[in-house]
């Protein structure tokens, strides 16, 4: 079966090595890259995920957070930090370059007794069943080349009445800022990531694959699909971002 990696199609089996090469080569710069490409807004819906998650402040019960194609560990350090330090997290991304800067800076912000790193795959999760309060994945899922599978893994490893968040970019539905954001995204993204990294494709590919993500509305089926209850989303500036909630009951 084909699949998309951006524009371009592709045989299912090969689009996990090219996203693979995409977050080696960025990751170095992944998180100023975020900053500039975005204008600091990334941290503002990251915060906006994690309010709306609501972690517990004190807790005393194990509460355990699993975040996916979790990166440089950017929603976990905030989870833990939201909970005064008192609840813990696994990052959980395919890429060890990723994961490295993570781990490099949870370490230099002292969490890294309460947030692991681990290498795997969203599609074939390395957890046992029912072993996670929550699962976040932030901008992440848009890059797994099975997105059913992934979401069916979700559910899998969550303890009945744990909670599933998908924050990604979505489709804009305020007439203009579409037209706005198409132009910068596809002119300036790209031309920003080569200066940047020296390399614009793996932005270019970025830029792309955010336009073949499914619209809100579908990707609110798929989670229903998934087996998750409760399903609903919100939309973030617009509709740039938007972030689907479901339950596992
Ligand atoms: C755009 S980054 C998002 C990182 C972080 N969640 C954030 O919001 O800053 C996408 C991440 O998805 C990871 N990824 C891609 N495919 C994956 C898969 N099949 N399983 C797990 N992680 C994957 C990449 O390695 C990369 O770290």
């Amino acid at each position: 079966m084909p699949t998309s990696f951006g524009f371009t199609k592709v045989a299912e089996g090969s689009k996990q090595a090219l996203v693979d090469d995409v977050f080696h080569k960025v990751a170095d710069r992944y998180d100023l890259m975020n900053d500039m490409m975005s204008g600091g807004m990334h941290r503002v819906w990251k915060d906006a995920m994690v309010s709306f998650l609501a972690p517990p402040r004190a807790d005393k019960s194990g509460w355990k957070l699993l975040d996916v194609a979790g990166g440089t560990g950017d929603i976990a350090t905030r989870v833990v930090n939201r909970s005064n330090e008192t609840v813990s997290a696994v990052v959980c991304d395919i890429n060890e370059s990723m994961l490295g800067v993570g781990r490099d800076r949870a370490a230099k912000a002292g969490l890294s007794k309460l947030i692991t790193f681990s290498q795997g795959n969203a599609e074939d999760l390395p957890f046992p069943d029912k072993s996670f309060d929550a699962y976040t994945i932030a901008f992440g899922i848009r890059n797994v080349p099975d997105i059913p599978k992934a979401l069916r893994e979700a559910r899998r490893v969550l303890k009945r009445g744990g909670r599933f968040l998908c924050l990604e970019f979505s489709e804009v539905d305020v007439p203009l800022l579409d037209k706005v954001y198409d132009t910068f995204s596809f002119n300036a993204i790209p031309v920003m990531g080569k200066w940047v990294t020296g390399d614009g494709d793996p932005y270019q590919y970025l830029v792309e694959s955010i336009r073949k993500f499914p619209s809100q509305e579908r990707f609110a089926e798929m989670v229903r699909e998934a087996g998750f209850e409760r399903v609903t989303y919100r939309n973030y500036s617009g509709g740039i971002a938007a972030l689907h909630s479901g339950w596992k009951f």
